[in-house]
């Protein structure tokens, strides 16, 4: 991408979005066009229409989605579908008819079935069924990888997808219902510490294992891969290490600085047991991750603290 492109970054407030965001002016590019979902809603097939038509952009991240952890994800299982399918319908669609350079399209770890080996490989999706509490937005995301790929084999579009692991950062989600685990215990344990509760207790068993990956790591991959990378199917982004639930609430207790009890709520859902991604492809090509869990932590507790304080 000459620094001079003009690059469409699709939901830059989100996590996702804005570290792109901040890893493109940080290299030099000048000519980012943005849109807030109140000035283009994404799901709108018109707006999107004419918005591509007006602005030709040359190169578009799609990091605009609807995103949210286990219960919202069950809960909300109609929009989870409609909008996501909506969202990359148009999108991708238009990148097509407007003679989009290169398209980014991000999937996401837990689109791939919920029992496959671990490490997750690139060719193990669509081999078994889906973790049911996520599978309309799993059917979204799978739809918007085959989107790419039947676009670059039909019209020769050079549309990529990427598969990032479970990501924090800045800009993440704390909503108490609507979070992912990791903002969600951080909220929790910080509350915990201003109430000077005796004990948090974690939904599930603790044994389930997670990878996590900074989401300026993430947007640097996203940068390195859009420079360098120009196939079909998708590519895991992640770090290739993970962790229990359990050690994971120890780390954010520990980084907090809660000094009451840990408790696990076996009564509910764990998902799915492991998820682990195989990240030799990525490290293949030459790219690795930076930032270390503990660090990474920090900073988000930071950002936390920063916010909502
Ligand atoms: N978070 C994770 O752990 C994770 C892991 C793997 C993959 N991903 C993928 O990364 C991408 C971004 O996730 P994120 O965590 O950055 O999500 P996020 O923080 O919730 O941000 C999503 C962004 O999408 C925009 N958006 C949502 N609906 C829209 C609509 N109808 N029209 C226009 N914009 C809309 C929002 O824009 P406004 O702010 O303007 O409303 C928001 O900025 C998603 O594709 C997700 O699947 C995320």
């Amino acid at each position: 991408m000459e620094k001079s492109a003009k690059i469409y970054i699709a939901g830059h407030r989100g996590m996702v979005g804005s570290a792109i965001h901040r890893k493109l002016v940080k290299e030099g590019y000048s000519n980012i066009i943005t849109r807030t979902s109140a000035e283009l809603d994404l799901r709108d097939q018109q707006a999107v229409t004419d918005f591509f038509e007006l602005e030709k952009p040359e190169y578009v991240f799609l990091a605009a989605a609807k995103v949210g952890g286990i219960v919202a994800n069950n809960t909300y299982r109609a929009d989870f579908l409609y909008e996501n399918l909506a969202i990359q319908n148009n999108v991708i669609h238009q990148a097509y008819k407007t003679d989009v350079k290169k398209l980014m399209f991000l999937g996401s770890s837990c689109i791939y079935p919920k029992l496959a080996p671990q490490p997750l490989k690139e060719d193990y999706l669509l081999t078994g069924l889906l973790e049911e509490t996520n599978e309309p937005y799993a059917i979204a995301k799978i739809a918007g990888i085959k989107m790419c790929d039947a676009y670059r084999a039909q019209y020769d579009s050079n549309f990529i997808s990427v598969m990032p692991t479970n990501l924090y950062g800045y800009n993440d989600n704390y909503h108490p219902q609507n979070s992912h685990v990791l903002p969600a215990l951080i909220r929790k344990f910080h509350e915990a510490k201003i109430n000077s509760s005796p004990e948090v207790v974690v939904w599930g068993s603790g044994s389930p294992m997670r990878e996590f990956l900074f989401a300026d790591d993430l947007a640097d991959a996203c940068y390195f891969l859009m420079e360098s990378y120009n196939e079909p199917n998708l590519i895991n982004i992640g770090t290739g290490v993970d962790l229990t639930i359990k050690d994971l609430a120890l780390l954010i207790k520990k980084v907090v600085g809660f000094e009451g009890d840990l408790k696990f709520d076996s009564t509910k859902p764990d998902g799915t047991p492991r998820k682990l991604m195989d990240v030799s492809k990525l490290h293949g090509l030459g790219w690795k991750h930076q930032i270390d869990l503990e660090e990474g932590i920090q900073l988000a507790y930071h950002d936390f603290l920063a916010k909502y304080v």
